[in-house]
């Protein structure tokens, strides 16, 4: 049984990473999203709206289940038996820190093997951060987000 975590903060979960997800659900026989707590970048969304908005947003992807953790991330992979972590990665500027998240996760369990599916180029621009403002701006966010997330978004900058 192979079980791999994507971790992140998915503050909020956009359809670069719903890609991402759905690819790794083919490769492994279970995956598990971990949202991550992530206070320091002070989200947009609690915890709870975002797992929920996982959960929502992947509920077609069978072998998938979404959590929340708040401890190293080595720590809660081992913790839920996941030996493999699985990360997007989109352009150049997110190797560097992905390169030094990687080299520091394995210094810390060794066990733990990470791995990077490559975004296709139409989700190369896309993130969460992105998203955040396109919405703070009323802009159209159809098919960078699911409907659920849309409409999340759309509550939280009605005013
Ligand atoms: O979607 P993000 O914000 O780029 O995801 C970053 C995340 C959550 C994967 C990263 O911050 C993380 O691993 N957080 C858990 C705490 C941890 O283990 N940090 C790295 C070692 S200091």
């Amino acid at each position: 049984m192979k079980r791999a975590l994507i971790p992140g903060t998915f503050d909020p979960i956009t359809t670069g990473h719903l890609d991402i997800i759905s690819r790794a659900s083919q490769l492994v026989d279970e995956v598990v999203v971990g949202v991550a707590a992530s206070p320091n970048k002070n989200p947009l969304f609690s915890l709870e709206e975002r797992v929920a908005l996982a959960q929502e947003s992947t509920k077609h992807l069978p072998n998938v289940l979404v959590t929340s953790f708040d401890s190293l991330l080595v720590d809660f992979a081992a913790s839920i038996d996941a030996e493999i972590l699985i990360k997007g990665l989109r352009a150049i500027t997110d190797f560097e820190y992905e390169f030094q998240m990687t080299a520091l996760n394995y210094q810390l369990n060794k066990m733990i093997e990470t791995i990077f599916i490559m975004s296709p180029p139409q989700f190369m621009y896309l993130s969460s951060s992105i998203v955040r403002e396109i919405a703070s701006l009323h802009g159209t966010l159809d098919g960078f987000v699911t409907p659920c997330v849309k409409a999340a978004l759309e509550a939280k900058f009605a005013s």
